[in-house]
Parts: structure tokens; sequence; C-alpha cells
């Protein structure tokens, strides 16, 4: 980020007498600039108003860049397709956490970190059965994550740059294995320790699916695709869950509650619950012929049904996650033999959608979500863990971009302002006295 002085002012003027302000541009390294309005209130008395935040810049961030009309998302000032086809989950994790991509000693060591923190305390097992086993896994990991901080008191020190890592290595090692057991405990299967010797998506396919009872094969396409799955779904920018561990992490919160509140917002059928919600949409239109039926009910105001997996409030573009999952999408059921009526249904849906002009008009393309659920049916996960495993890999995310905020000189605690619209000021009124 630039800090050299403005080279552009914007100048607010009040019509009613004339008195005028001026206020800086920052410039970014791409993207619009941003109009610092930090001393609009003390010069003018007013706050501005923009409640979801279309106009808003919240931070500065090195971490994730998007540009929404041309479909561009790079992390670290890499393009998300060079990551997904030549990267991988732990080098991405590196890159979003560090900055850079890892050498050679970097990486065997952030590998050896990462690995041996993947184990939880065998206390934790006994949170779970206070749930009962049809809770929503979701459920389960907001409270299951936050109960972390109970057992790691040696890194809750959010100034401490080593606790600070040591927190961030141990959610990005621990969550894969809290997931699974969220999955193994909704089967009522017994749940599978971590193993050193796989890579952490090899890892993470193995305690969902491997049972005591046999030897499991790793199938390397699924592994494959689990390690894109979790690079495409890593980071995004100010999102609304990423905007939530930020805020959370102001108040100086230790970074499991901050994460925890990350997920609760993630559950959100608008937001990470979309893949879980695709797959019930699609099943609830069933076949082709029903799709003009439904693509109406999403044009219709009346009516509060919305074609999920579609749209997105930063991309007016497709979404270039979404051409990757479902080009990803081929080759696991292509390898598994698997024929998903759904994925027909989906590309058949997608095409229509695309021909229509509502959809057209508002820049309505598939999200990251279209094409994901397909992925993950089909790699054997149920429909309730889709945003389970959108917030494994989402958590390099949030740490990474509330590790930024901490880092920040003079962290302060977030706290927006209001248009207040209640009633004014009024006497009490005694009960007996009141209509
Ligand atoms: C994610 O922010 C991120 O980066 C999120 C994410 C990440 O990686 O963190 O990318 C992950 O959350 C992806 C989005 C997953 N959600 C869905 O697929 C749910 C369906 N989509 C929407 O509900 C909606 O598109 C949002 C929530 C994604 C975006 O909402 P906005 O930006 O507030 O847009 P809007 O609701 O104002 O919509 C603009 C117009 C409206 O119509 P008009 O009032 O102009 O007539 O488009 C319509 C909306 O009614 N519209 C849809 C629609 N999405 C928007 N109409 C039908 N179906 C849809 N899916």
């Amino acid at each position: 980020m630039s800090n050299t002085p403005a080279s552009k002012t914007f100048t607010l003027t009040d019509d009613d007498n004339g008195q005028s302000w001026q206020y800086p541009v920052l410039e970014g390294t791409a993207g619009p600039g941003v109009i610092d309005i930090r001393k609009l209130y003390a010069d003018t008395g007013h706050f501005t108003f923009d409640p979801s935040f279309t106009a808003t810049g919240s931070c500065k961030s090195r971490i994730t860049y998007i540009d929404g009309e041309e479909g561009i998302l790079m992390h670290r000032g890499y393009t998300i397709e060079d990551l997904a086809e030549k990267s991988n989950f732990m080098e991405v994790a590196y890159l979003l956490l560090y900055g850079d991509l890892p050498n050679q000693k970097q990486r065997s060591k952030f590998d050896h970190d990462i690995t041996y923190h993947t184990m939880v305390h065998e206390q934790i097992n006994y949170f779970f059965r206070g749930f009962r086993r049809d809770a929503h896994p979701m459920a389960i990991m907001c409270g299951i994550v936050a109960a972390l901080s109970a057992f790691y008191h040696d890194s809750l020190d959010i100034w401490d740059p080593d606790q600070r890592e040591i927190s961030a290595h141990r959610l990005i090692a621990k969550i894969p294995t809290l997931a699974a057991m969220t999955l193994k405990y909704s089967l009522g299967q017994p749940f599978m320790y971590p193993r050193n010797d796989l890579s952490y998506s090899e890892n993470f396919l193995y305690m969902c699916f491997g049972l005591p009872a046999e030897p499991y094969r790793i199938n390397p396409v699924l592994a494959n695709a689990m390690d894109k799955i979790l690079i495409l779904h890593a980071d995004h920018e100010q999102n609304a869950s990423t905007s939530t561990v930020r805020l959370a992490g102001s108040s100086q919160a230790n970074p499991f509650a901050c994460i925890s509140a990350g997920i609760a917002c993630l559950w959100g059928p608008a937001h990470g619950g979309a893949n879980q919600e695709v797959l019930e949409m699609l099943d609830q239109i069933g076949t082709k012929d029903r799709i003009p039926e439904f693509i109406e009910k999403a044009k219709d105001k009346d009516d509060p049904f919305r074609l999920m997996g579609f749209g997105h409030r930063v991309y007016k573009n497709f979404d270039p996650r979404a051409g990757v999952l479902k080009k990803a999408c081929d080759e696991v059921l292509n390898d598994l033999g698997i024929n998903d009526p759904r994925l027909e249904l989906a590309m058949e849906l997608e095409r229509i959608a695309l021909e229509d002009e509502y959809f057209v008009e508002r820049k309505l393309f598939p999200n990251v979500d279209f094409y994901s659920g397909i992925i993950l049916k089909a790699m054997g996960f149920p429909t309730s863990m889709f945003t389970v495993l959108f917030a494994v890999a989402r958590t390099v995310g949030w740490i990474s971009q509330w590790k930024e905020m901490i880092e920040e000189p003079a962290l302060r605690i977030g706290r927006p302002r209001q248009l207040y619209t209640g009633p004014a000021k009024r006497s009490y009124v005694p009960v007996e006295d009141r209509d």
C-alpha cells in the first residue's frame, strides 16, 4: 500500500452553508482506491451509511485481491488458477500465512509443524457426547472450536508472536481432525486418529472414511480433488465470515473464539451454507424439464426462492473458482465411474440461467458453491458436511487475516455507528396509567 501523500482528494461540500472538506484517496497495488473518511464525523458531525458494506473498505490487506468485473482472484499476487493447478494446500496455507511461497526447507518445517499438531486433547472426545447424533455438524464445530481455547492456555496471548503462530498452527492442524470427528460422530463410527505419514488432504480423507476394521486405501484422484477444493476455498478477501473474524479479533478475543465466530457466520445459506443448499435445490428440481419452473421462482420477487450457487456480491463475471471446480467435478466423477444426474442438471441449469435476461442483466453467474456440492457428494460426504469442509479450508484464510490485523500497529476495536430511527425522548408511564 502506498504511504506517500495522497495525489488525489475528494471534496465534500455542505450545500446549506458552503463549508467544504477534503478527503485523501489512498491507492493500493491494484483495484479501486479508497477515500479516507476517518475524519468525516469530526469534520461534519455526520456518519456514512452503508448497511451491507457494498462500498466500504474495512481494512488494508496484502493477502487476497479480487477483481469482480474481470473474475480475477489472487492470493499474495498468485492467481487462483495457477495455485489450483501447480501448488498444493499446505503451500497455499504457508503463502497466506507468511506472504510468500515456501522454499524446500520452509516447506518441510511447516509440514512437520502442522502434522505434529493434528491430534486433539483426548478430553475433547467427551464434548461430542453432549450432542445428539443428528446435530448439524456446523453446530458442533461452532462449539468445539471455541472450546479449544479451554485447552491451550499457553497460546492465548495475542500480543506474543510465538503464541500467535502456535495458535495458527494448532487451528490449521486440528480443524480437519475435529471436522472428521464430527462426521464420524454423526455416523456412530469410532473417531480415527490422524496419521503422520499422510499429507494434509490424504489424512483428512483417512480420518473421515477410514475404519479401524480394515486398511484404508488412499485414492490419489480424491486426495488431489480434496486438496484442490481446500485451495479454492482458502481465502476470499473481506467476505462476511472473514469480516466477522476480524471484528471479533478487534476486541482482542482469543483466536479460537474468533475462528468459531467465523464458522457461525459461514453457516448462513447466503454464504458458506449455499453449497448444501445447492444440492438440496438440485434434488428439489429433480429433472431438466422442471428447470424453467424454478428459474421463474428465482425471478419472482414474491417468492423467497433463490437460485442457490448463483450470484455474488463481488463477482459480476464468472467466479474463477467455479470453473476450476467444474473441471475437478468431471475428473472425480469419471474416476469413480459415477454418473450423477445432478451434474447434468446443474450444467443445464447454468446454461438456461445464463441465457435468461434476468440473470444476464444482474450479472448472476455460478459461484464457488455451485459445483462443489456435486464433487463432495461423489466423494462420499453427506450434504450436512459440505459447509464444514468450507470451514476446514477457510480456517487458514481466517487466521491469516486475523494475524495480519493483530500485527497492524495500533489495533483498535471495530465499533460501527448507526442512523437512529427509534422514538424521540419520552417520559416513563407507570403500568397502571398505560392503555
Ligand atoms: C459465498 O463474499 C464472498 O466472497 C463469499 C464467498 C467466499 O468465498 O467467502 O464467495 C462464498 O458466500 C458465495 C455466495 C454463496 N451464496 C449463494 O449462492 C446464495 C444465492 N446467492 C445470493 O443470495 C446472492 O447472490 C448473494 C448473497 C451471494 C449476493 O447477494 P447481494 O450482493 O446482496 O446481491 P443482491 O441480493 O442485492 O442481488 C442483486 C439482485 C437482486 O435482484 P433485484 O433486487 O436487483 O431485482 O440479484 C438478485 C436479487 O434478487 N439475485 C438473485 C440471486 N442472487 C441475487 N436472484 C435469484 N437467485 C439468486 N441466486
